[in-house]
């Protein structure tokens, strides 16, 4: 028997893909996750569980929901708590869009966006960013004019591959022409708080138009919690809320609890995920100077150094990743798994311990001064 044909344009995620296949001694520069410890308030919480375990209510656990609104300065009801924002993703695009709607996504983006998108039925149709990666109101405009049958628009910064942030102005304007045009404006802000000293705008600065994401698997260090959000216009949300509810019923009822308690001492949390991000930030620049001669500048936020690929490699960037992977001994992720516009590009994730971020940058430079 055949898959459905939904799936058919739809493979795994290369990340995956070349992270599970690697030899055992590899340097793990792929995966997107926190190698640090799981904050001490949510072990705390995790361990003191205690009678029934129940599932709590669909659209997350009320006092967690209160939590989230504050933080985003928002009403309990403009909360939607799911299972991870990926839950949040999947709801929303299942709820909003069908078969010739349009969806508009980030080139380079996060994978799960066209993936998500197309197994709703919908078309995905790739914007631009700016050279250095940021979000380019220009580009999103001129791309939302050419394509009226858009439904939904993602914009994801700080940006997973690149790194890249949003101005303030630059979000004001992409509002305003998803308001104008009734299109739903999903801002992804999950590594918003993994910065390095600002801390960048968010979509809820430039007005209340739109949902933003949030999760606890970055800055909070807990991606296997699996607890996420979706905030804004309840409108929005609460079809999205019967389809996750259908789909998992609700978010983790302790990891929700879990989740609250590093809400709560977000002011420990999130400064110590700073400062592990710089750590790592700092082992990539030096190694980087040390093997490659070149100094980098921090991107905006997240754990993404978005690297050009030898000119060689551009011939077929996945065989070269493999090739990376399983002689050098070290996973990055092609660009191209990110998008078209990603093809002369890779993604290394410096979410790795910093002594093992030196070893795989020494281990690849070889293989740029090659070319
Ligand atoms: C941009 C972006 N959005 C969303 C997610 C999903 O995060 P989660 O489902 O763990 O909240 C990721 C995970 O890597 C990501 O990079």
């Amino acid at each position: 028997m055949e898959p459905s044909a939904r799936l058919q344009s739809i493979r795994p995620s290369p990340i995956r893909v070349l992270s599970e296949g690697a030899p055992a001694d590899a340097i793990p520069l792929g995966l997107g996750e926190p190698t640090w410890d799981l904050p001490e308030p949510a072990r705390r919480a995790l361990a003191q569980e205690s009678g029934p375990c129940g599932y709590g209510p669909n659209a997350g656990l009320p006092e967690l929901r209160r939590a989230v609104a504050r933080w985003h300065g928002a009403t309990t009801d403009e909360v939607l708590i799911t299972s991870g924002s990926e839950g949040a993703l999947f709801s929303l695009f299942m709820a909003w869009l069908g078969a010739g709607d349009e969806v508009l996504v980030p080139d380079p983006g996060f994978p799960a966006y066209p993936a998500l998108a197309r197994m709703a039925g919908a078309e995905v149709v790739p914007f631009a960013l700016s050279e250095q990666f940021q979000l380019d109101a220009e580009a999103f405009i001129g791309c939302l004019e050419a394509h009226p049958r858009a439904k939904a628009a993602v914009i994801n910064h700080p940006s997973n591959p690149t790194g890249g942030g949003a101005s303030l102005e630059e979000l004001r304007a992409v509002a305003r022409a998803c308001q104008q045009r009734g299109i739903l404006l999903i801002s992804d802000e999950v590594y918003r708080d993994l910065h390095f000293g600002t801390r960048p705008p968010s979509l809820r600065d430039a007005g209340s138009y739109g949902l933003v994401l949030g999760s606890m698997s970055k800055g909070w260090a807990a991606p296997g919690l699996r607890v996420g959000w979706a905030v804004g216009d309840p409108r929005w949300l609460t079809p999205a809320r019967t389809v996750h509810a259908f789909a998992v019923t609700a978010a983790s009822a302790p990891c929700q609890r879990a989740a609250l308690a590093l809400l709560e001492a977000s002011g420990d949390v999130l400064p110590q995920g700073r400062r592990e991000i710089k750590l790592r930030w700092e082992a990539l620049a030096l190694a980087w100077q040390e093997f490659f001669g070149e100094s980098l500048t921090p991107p905006a936020g997240a754990f993404y150094h978005w690297l050009s690929l030898p000119e060689e490699a551009q011939q077929d960037p996945m065989a070269f990743c493999v090739k990376l992977r399983d002689e050098a001994k070290v996973v990055l992720v092609p660009g191209s798994a990110f998008g078209v516009a990603g093809h002369s590009h890779a993604r290394l994730s410096f979410a790795a311990q910093p002594e093992k971020i030196r070893e795989g940058v020494r281990r690849m430079a070889p293989y740029w001064r090659r070319s």
